[in-house]
């Protein structure tokens, strides 16, 4: 008789926190926020530039998109971030159309220093625009071929450490050099990472909520095993893009004892997708917990006006409401009709206001949440192997053209 076995029992918190401090020096995103950051400050204060062309794709420049988006409309900055993460050349061209190209800095961000999507970009770039240490700034592995070019070619280099993991990197350089760059303030980032890690690590505020929201994650994985992010402002959408590779890059995987383990990100705005996914929620198969995310403070007074319509007296109710307001009751709403249902597993996250402090929290706490959920199925949450084999097969495919 041969007997293996594909079942586990579910660690303790208390086992699992241990686990967790224990990769703390070892997993290198854990202590970014202690960070020294003074080189960062020092190379954004010299940027003239009013374009700051991103040239990177995946961890290299979801985590910067989210907190840009998530900020940049509350606050007036005199540069502007562009992203340049896709191959498709109908997307290059469009964005190069809004560049500058001579007042343009280009920040190139690739931990390995040789993904195709990135590299691909920046050779066509540099058939564009010569690239000098005036106008170009490296962000990679120390000792990547990204690196290597730009020592040969005198361009600055900021370093990124090699136990930290695209994904987990936003408050890397990877992030931190293009937020400062445009004018975010990059030490009430950290400061906003820095006191969710250590409310964690001394048991405090952070420590229940999310060692529970992962534990009931896990407990009941094989009934809700969908994640949706429903974030009612549209300045997180690039919020819920970092979480769904957060969460499904890391989560989805085959654990220790070759159990396939997934836990699918969903990510929703309000109240646009109050109008499309909600009914497949409200109705649909019992398989999703629901994750609100709300702006507590807009600090925006825009309001619907009295009496700019003939014809609409049975919505006069909604004159003189701020949209702030009306955003906040239609949040308010649906989670009221979501939780009458009885048997939709929901928690709501309020973000006090739109600031580097708030977002940093939100996002070192989903962090943490995604290493607490690995830990608990038992799974490498740090690596991809999923992503390797249609890299290979590109590559050869594409010599095998070039032959
Ligand atoms: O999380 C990850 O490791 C990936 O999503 C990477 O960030 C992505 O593949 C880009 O890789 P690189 O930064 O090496 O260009």
């Amino acid at each position: 008789m041969y007997y293996s076995k594909n079942f586990y029992q579910i660690k303790s918190n208390e086992e699992i926190f241990e686990l967790v401090k224990g990769e703390v020096d070892e997993i290198g995103y854990y202590n970014l926020p202690l960070q020294d950051t003074s080189a960062i400050k020092e190379f954004s204060k010299n940027v003239t530039q009013k374009n700051i062309a991103i040239i990177g794709i995946g961890g290299s420049t979801l985590g910067t998109y989210a907190i840009y988006n998530f900020l940049k409309k509350a606050h007036s900055y005199d540069k502007t971030l562009h992203f340049f993460e896709s191959t498709d050349p109908m997307d290059i061209k469009a964005r190069i159309k809004k560049l500058e190209l001579a007042d343009t800095l280009f920040v190139v961000i690739s931990k390995s220093g040789t993904t195709i999507e990135t590299i691909s970009v920046f050779k066509y770039f540099a058939s564009l625009v010569k690239m000098e240490p005036s106008n170009c700034v490296i962000v990679s592995e120390d000792d990547s071929k990204l690196s290597d070019y730009a020592r040969k070619n005198n361009l600055q280099t900021f370093d990124i450490p090699k136990n930290v993991g695209g994904r987990f990197s936003v408050f890397s350089a990877v992030g931190l050099l293009p937020l400062c760059i445009v004018g975010v303030d990059i030490d009430r980032l950290l400061g906003g990472a820095k006191m969710v890690k250590e409310s964690f690590f001394t048991k405090k505020e952070y420590y229940e909520p999310t060692m529970q929201k992962a534990r009931f994650m896990v407990e009941n994985k094989n009934r809700f095993n969908i994640n949706v992010l429903f974030s009612y402002s549209s300045s997180l959408e690039g919020l819920n893009k970092w979480y769904i590779q957060l969460w499904g890059e890391s989560l989805g995987k085959i654990n220790v004892n070759g159990t396939r383990q997934a836990l699918t990100p969903i990510g929703l705005v309000g109240p646009v997708d109050q109008h499309s996914f909600l009914q497949l929620i409200a109705e649909g198969k019992r398989d999703k917990t629901v994750t609100f995310i709300k702006i507590n403070d807009f600090e925006d007074d825009l309001t619907i006006p009295k009496g700019t319509l003939d014809g609409f007296d049975d919505l006069d109710y909604i004159d003189g409401l701020k949209f702030s307001e009306l955003i906040e009751s239609q949040a308010n709403a649906t989670i009221q009709a979501i939780k009458d249902l009885g048997d939709i597993p929901c928690d709501v996250i309020t973000i006090d206001k739109v600031d580097e402090f708030n977002i940093a929290k939100l996002m070192y706490t989903f962090e943490l949440l995604t290493s607490i959920v690995g830990k608990f199925v038992r799974i490498n949450t740090y690596d991809q192997p999923g992503v390797e084999a249609g890299k290979i097969i590109l590559k050869s495919m594409l010599k095998k053209e070039k032959q």
